[in-house]
């Protein structure tokens, strides 16, 4: 048995509602929205309000914000402060894609720590919240990730879940563990230890190296979210199980989206058939069926 922390990671076109209520059923503890443009958000966008929904099963549940100025992060977190059902605050430290850092959110604020202070002081001052969160990369273009850890616990975030990659690196290299061992032990608020966690046995492994109070797995999940489980009980799932995660994840989907959420299941119907004999032909074959019920034979079929 491994007893920590264990976090679904925000990954935005995966995680969303039904995808965390089946991570959250496999044993993930803490769940969080797919980043929430806090611009977006303070103009009441409908599509943006839909985001913020979760699961009746998620307990300890927390929207990821971005936001580029304190202003901005300021009204988004009075929005936020409405809702009684959201548990916490996260905001989003990393995000390395183009439009982020020429608008000066994500991974922006790696470049400008006087910024990311305001932000986070901001944000820590206004919130009404169970749990003030940040998910913070190790650097810009170099590892500096206690410098930035110091940041985020003196203006007032509770924890820190760290992606243990410069923005620069984007997802290339390897995870620096040492970086995150450096921040266990350097500040006094849980650190959450993230990158590149894909079996229980590295479960294991990374939180032996580094300390840290819990893991978060983010692509480790897509196709196989009941990890949360196996690296609880240190064990594989069983087989069978696996066919009735499938259905009751596409049920969700359904559920959530409707008829559109049978073509969005495609994406992770390839990550779930990954390894299985005949994938691609059954890969061929889902991507032509729009009806729910056909699709869950063909499920039933395919992993049974
Ligand atoms: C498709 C995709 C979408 C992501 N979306 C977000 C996001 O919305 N917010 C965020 O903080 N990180 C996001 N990330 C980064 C992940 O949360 C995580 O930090 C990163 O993938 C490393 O962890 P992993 O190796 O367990 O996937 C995303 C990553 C991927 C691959």
């Amino acid at each position: 048995m491994l007893n920590c922390k264990l976090a679904l990671a925000p990954l935005a076109g995966y995680t969303d509602l039904p995808f965390r209520k089946v991570a959250k059923e496999y044993g993930a503890d803490w769940t969080i929205s797919e980043m929430i443009n806090a611009n977006a958000l303070s103009h009441k966008d409908p599509k943006t309000l839909k985001m913020l929904t979760k699961n009746s099963n998620e307990d300890e549940y927390s929207v990821q914000i971005a936001a580029n100025t304190p202003q901005v992060a300021k009204r988004a977190v009075e929005i936020l402060n409405e809702y009684d059902f959201i548990d916490g605050i996260d905001l989003n430290v990393g995000c390395p894609v183009k439009k982020a850092l020429k608008s000066g959110y994500g991974g922006y604020l790696l470049s400008d720590l006087k910024l990311l202070a305001s932000i986070i002081q901001t944000i820590a001052t206004t919130h009404k919240k169970k749990i003030f969160s940040v998910k913070m990369r190790i650097g810009f273009d170099t590892p500096n990730g206690v410098e930035i850890a110091r940041v985020v616990e003196d203006n007032g975030a509770m924890l820190v879940s760290v992606h243990a990659r410069t923005v620069k690196q984007l997802y290339k290299g390897h995870a620096n563990y040492d970086e995150i061992a450096r921040i266990k032990q350097a500040i006094q608020i849980p650190v959450i230890a993230n990158g590149d966690i894909t079996t229980y046995q590295k479960a294991q492994e990374v939180l032996a190296y580094t300390q840290a109070d819990g893991l978060m797995i983010g692509r480790g999940a897509i196709g196989k979210p009941w990890i949360f489980q196996e690296i609880k009980t240190q064990r594989d799932i069983d087989i069978p199980q696996k066919q009735q995660i499938i259905l009751s994840h596409l049920a969700a989907m359904y559920e959530w989206y409707g008829e559109y959420g049978v073509i969005l299941f495609r994406k992770h119907l390839h990550t779930y058939s990954k390894g299985y004999k005949n994938a691609h032909e059954f890969r061929v074959k889902v991507n032509h069926i729009t009806d729910y019920h056909l699709l869950a034979e063909e499920i039933e079929r395919f992993f049974g």
